[in-house]
């Protein structure tokens, strides 16, 4: 539980401000009227089920850290900041390019952090919201000056392009949030994280770890694809991100009406609808733009903010609500002021 004490601590102490952030996705595009000709499906079950009209697919050759470092690069050239000042690089990914070492050494070695330190971070799609968390509180004890938070996924590697429930719903890309504390700046002003392990089943990639090795038989029965129950992960997602958003703006004294924008995981537009009837605020404040990308996973809050910045959407001293729900499960919340 995050008890208000901890955040009253936290908001006297050197306090976290995204400085600058970047995207990538990769070049290929993936509509609709493609999957209608891989499975048995139709753009207009797609669209009036999920709002999703187009994804990126990374090609076979493109890891999980190649478009990390890209979206790395921009964020760091739009932040003004060299790679040599980071202290820490944070990877939220649930597609890592291997069991180890972690992506985030190899997003390092590209870009030649010399003098950072690096680790991924797992909670699916609420991974980039966890990482802000988990960033704001190295900033705060002084133990990272300068860090790299990058959410990024090539979810199209852990699908299975063969089950029309599934392949549907997914894209690839990263995001990329260079933080640090700016004495002028309020930055994050509340984080709240949530997860119920006991909901594990509903979403999970069950094979190729220590419970199911890659075997013969796990690839024949295809544990190397993810799994979910669509229906109980929806109703979750509405229940647990209305009211993770609601605390993170109580926790920042704030209604939702005192945001400028709020950005929810993008992972299907209906589950964004049911948020803000719960919620409230006007649907210009809600930024969708899983249209255009699919449910990226860990990387789609960051896909979204990143856009809505270059779109001009938030403007210094804005406020941003961001919220996410993931297997696990795990969900969060984030109020910045940007
Ligand atoms: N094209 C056509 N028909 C399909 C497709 C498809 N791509 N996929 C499923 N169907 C069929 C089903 O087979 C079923 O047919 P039946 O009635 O003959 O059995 C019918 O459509 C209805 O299927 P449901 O699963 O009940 O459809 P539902 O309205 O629940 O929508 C969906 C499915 C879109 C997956 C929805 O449950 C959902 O969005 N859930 C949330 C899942 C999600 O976003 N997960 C992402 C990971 S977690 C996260 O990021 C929050």
């Amino acid at each position: 539980m995050n008890a208000p004490i901890s955040n009253d601590l936290l908001a006297r102490l050197p306090r976290a401000s995204i400085l600058a952030t970047g995207s990538y996705v990769p070049e290929r595009v993936l509509t609709n009227a493609d999957l209608e000709k891989m499975v048995d499906t139709t753009d207009e079950w797609i669209m009036t089920r999920t709002g999703i009209r187009e994804r990126h697919i990374a090609r076979t050759d493109e890891a999980t850290s190649d478009m990390a470092t890209e979206a790395a690069r921009r964020a760091l050239a739009a932040a003004g900041v060299a790679p040599e000042e980071l202290d820490m690089i944070i990877v939220a990914t649930i597609t890592p390019d291997m069991g180890f070492p972690n992506t985030a050494c190899f997003v390092q070695s590209n870009i030649g952090a010399v003098n950072a330190f690096c680790y991924d971070i797992e909670a699916a799609c609420s991974g980039f919201v966890y990482g802000l968390d988990l960033a704001r509180q190295y900033i705060a004890t002084g133990s990272a000056k300068t860090i790299l938070l990058i959410g990024a996924e090539k979810i199209s590697c852990i699908t299975d392009w063969t089950d029309r429930s599934l392949c549907v719903l997914f894209g690839d890309g990263a995001g990329a949030a260079v933080l640090r504390a700016e004495p002028n700046r309020k930055g994050i002003l509340s984080a709240v994280m949530r997860s119920d392990g006991r909901l594990h089943d509903l979403l999970k990639l069950p094979g190729g770890g220590s419970r199911n090795p890659a075997s013969a038989e796990t690839l024949a029965g295809g544990l190397h694809f993810m799994k979910m129950n669509g229906r109980d992960v929806f109703k979750h997602a509405v229940t647990c991100m209305t009211d993770v958003a609601r605390k993170a703006l109580d926790q920042a004294g704030l209604t939702v009406e005192d945001v400028k924008l709020i950005i929810p995981h993008q992972a299907n537009l209906r589950i964004v609808s049911a948020i803000g009837e719960r919620l409230g605020g006007k649907p210009e404040q809600y930024f969708v733009n899983l249209d255009r990308y699919g449910n990226t996973s860990a990387a789609s809050v960051i896909l979204a903010l990143d856009e809505a910045v270059r779109m001009g959407k938030l403007e210094r001293g804005d406020r941003v609500l961001l919220v996410a729900f993931g297997g696990g499960f795990t969900w969060g919340a984030s109020v910045l002021e940007w």
